[in-house]
């Protein structure tokens, strides 16, 4: 469970919605296999808050893809914070994406948040912010996504405490492809646990200011 205060602060008016969203994880997406049976007690500091610890670098109206959505995982506790984008959540898996199509219809964000089923390298289509959280490690997730984000817009991976690793390990196929990553520490709030965004943009955009 989490906090009112945090409740409050961080989901404001959203908060009736995000906790429907949280109460569908835990029952259906856990008997459905979307989420493993142990993650029920751990929904909110380990999926719901990590995940909408990306929001403030979404830029304001974005459009925003999705990839590997999963159980709808960042894109939709960013779509409820952040009701002035919109998403594509894209899940190869077609069990994932039925679940997330009933979701999606539930929470009443239909009318900006459509499920896509495809796999990422297959998809078409131009996106100013592409999102993923526990999908592939960076370098395959480049790989598969830049054409969705090039040439204006920019990657936003969600990573854990391997974050260093991965870009390193990225660091060569980044710059062949006239790419550059920097990696920022997030946090939901400011009393929660830290988390980390690698940004991915081409180098000819790196150099416009930060909005
Ligand atoms: C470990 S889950 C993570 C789900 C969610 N992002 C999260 O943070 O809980 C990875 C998801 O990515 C999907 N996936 C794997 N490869 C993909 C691809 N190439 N394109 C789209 N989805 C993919 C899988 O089906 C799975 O649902």
């Amino acid at each position: 469970m989490v906090g009112e205060a945090v409740l409050e602060s961080v989901f404001g008016d959203d908060r009736e919605v995000i906790t429907r969203y949280v109460d569908i994880l835990a029952s259906r997406g856990i008997d459905r296999g979307l989420l493993g049976p142990r993650e029920a007690n751990r929904l909110w500091d380990r999926h719901i808050l990590n995940s909408v610890a990306v929001a403030p670098l979404v830029s304001k109206g974005a459009s925003v893809a999705d990839i590997g959505s999963g159980a709808g995982l960042p894109g939709i506790p960013l779509a409820i914070v952040r009701p002035d984008v919109s998403v594509v959540l894209v899940e190869s898996l077609l069990r994932r994406s039925v679940f997330l199509t009933e979701v999606v219809a539930e929470l009443g964000l239909d009318d900006r948040v459509r499920v896509v089923r495809a796999r990422a390298e297959d998809l078409e289509g131009s996106f100013e912010v592409v999102t993923a959280r526990a999908v592939a490690p960076l370098s395959r997730l480049v790989g598969w996504t830049k054409h969705l984000f090039l040439p204006g817009g920019e990657l936003l991976a969600l990573k854990g405490s391997s974050v260093a690793d991965e870009v390193a390990e990225a660091q060569s196929s980044l710059l062949a492809s006239g790419l550059v990553a920097d990696v920022r520490p997030v946090r939901a709030a400011a009393n929660l646990e830290e988390t980390f965004v690698v940004r991915v943009q081409s180098v000819s955009r790196e150099t416009q200011p930060v909005r």
